[in-house]
């Protein structure tokens, strides 16, 4: 296959020890972002994406273009392709798969509910069955999700906390994927750590989430639904800037014990380990719009109306206490300065820098 040539050049390792990671949904907005940054560091990278268009592909293809410029290379297939899963593993021999591909976003699970259990499900196992029968196998960290904490308003969430109340199918897909961690983990001494992100914002991120369609809508003079819980109380996020959470997902690959395989039996099976990557600090919706308000210059239509009931949860908060400890994990980016990067990448990506540079030319002018 063509990407075979490509593979045997682009996934030599040049850091000391370097790890060859293979990263699923390497053309999504946290897989590009961890691509580039296991690539700079020295690490052998090999991408899997199938470019589905729950987004515009073009954004995927942007990024693979980015990523190839710096010599990554994104084999096209599914997950749930086993044949081509087994080939990857047979010409490279990764240490690491870091897992990304999934059917992300919450209110979409109730037009496409198939589309979550497809990836997020039969395609997590399809993987894990592949993974669990190379020799040696890879250590694997996956991407689970903030949602399973689901209807919980006790905050912060930890690791510990209940997560038998999924308010989306999505929700339900990123906890069902724990179990079935847990279950190659006890059976098949897989070396699994799960990434539970909340709300991951920045530059090339997705279209389908809040705070880019937001940008778009204020920018385009479009009224933005601000959802309110039910009992009229704001709705908030733990929202984490990608360099962050890229930091979290580069730390927890250190960190993941290496696997024992089943019959590793003498230092006992690996762990499962799950950790909260948030920023630890909550923000209103409300608040998020007056953010991008500002560094838009521009007035939002803002309709104020009470949270549907579409699998959004009305409250994140993460407590990184673990992650700090077993890997250093530490936000450091607040959501005006994460802001700032996006509406920045933004304006250039969508080619508005013009209209943008000259209203914040006359915003820094009168202020
Ligand atoms: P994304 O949609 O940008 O990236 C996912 C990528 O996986 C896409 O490029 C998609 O084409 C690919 N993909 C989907 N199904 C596939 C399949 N069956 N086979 C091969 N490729 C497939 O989303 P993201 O925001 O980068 O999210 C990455 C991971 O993190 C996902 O597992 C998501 O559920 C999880 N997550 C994201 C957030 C967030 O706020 N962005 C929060 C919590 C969890
Ligand atoms: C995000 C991602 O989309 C999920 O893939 C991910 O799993 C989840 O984070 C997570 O942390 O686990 P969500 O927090 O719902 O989900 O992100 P957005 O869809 O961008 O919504 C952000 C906030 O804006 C939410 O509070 C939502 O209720 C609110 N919102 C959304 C509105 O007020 N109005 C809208 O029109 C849409």
């Amino acid at each position: 296959a063509a990407w075979e040539k490509q593979v045997r050049h682009s996934s030599t390792p040049r850091r000391v020890n370097g790890f060859s990671v293979l990263v699923t949904g390497a053309a999504g907005f946290i897989g590009s972002h961890c691509s580039l940054a296991l690539k700079k560091r020295g690490d052998g990278v090999l991408g899997l994406d199938n470019f589905n268009d729950y987004y515009d592909p073009s954004l995927k293809r942007a990024r693979q273009n980015l990523l190839s410029k710096h010599q990554i290379f994104i084999v096209e297939g599914d997950l749930n392709d086993g044949p081509l899963l087994t080939k990857l593993f047979d010409v490279v021999p990764f240490t690491h798969v870091l897992h990304l591909a999934a059917q992300a976003g919450v209110r979409y699970a109730m037009q496409n509910p198939q589309s979550y259990v497809k990836s997020n499900i039969a395609g997590f196992v399809n993987l894990l069955e592949v993974a669990k029968a190379v020799n040696p196998q890879p250590a694997i960290v996956w991407a689970s999700s903030s949602s399973v904490y689901g209807l919980n308003t006790e905050n912060p969430f930890s690791e510990r906390d209940r997560t038998d109340r999924p308010a989306s199918l999505y929700a339900a897909t990123k906890k069902a994927g724990e179990e079935i961690a847990h279950t190659y983990n006890h059976i098949y001494g897989l070396s699994l750590t799960g990434l539970r992100f909340f709300t991951v914002y920045g530059p090339w991120g997705r279209p389908d989430m809040a705070y880019f369609f937001f940008t778009k809508d204020i920018l385009q003079g479009k009224p933005i639904d601000i959802y309110r819980t039910q009992d009229q109380k704001a709705v908030a996020r733990d929202f984490t800037y990608i360099d962050d959470v890229v930091k979290g997902c580069l730390g927890a690959l250190d960190t993941a014990e290496k696997s024992t395989g089943s019959g590793g039996r003498k230092k006992g099976p690996a762990q499962l380990r799950v950790y909260n990557l948030g920023n630890t600090s909550p923000v209103p919706v409300g608040r998020l719009v007056s953010i991008l308000e500002g560094l838009l210059n521009t007035k939002a239509k803002k309709h104020v109306i009470t949270l549907p009931r579409n699998g959004d949860v009305p409250y994140t908060h993460a407590n990184v206490t673990l992650a700090y400890k077993d890997f250093g994990y530490k936000p450091t980016t607040d959501l005006a300065s994460g802001l700032r990067k996006f509406v920045k990448w933004y304006v250039n990506y969508f080619g508005i820098e013009s209209k943008h540079s000259k209203e914040t030319q006359h915003f820094d002018e009168s202020s």
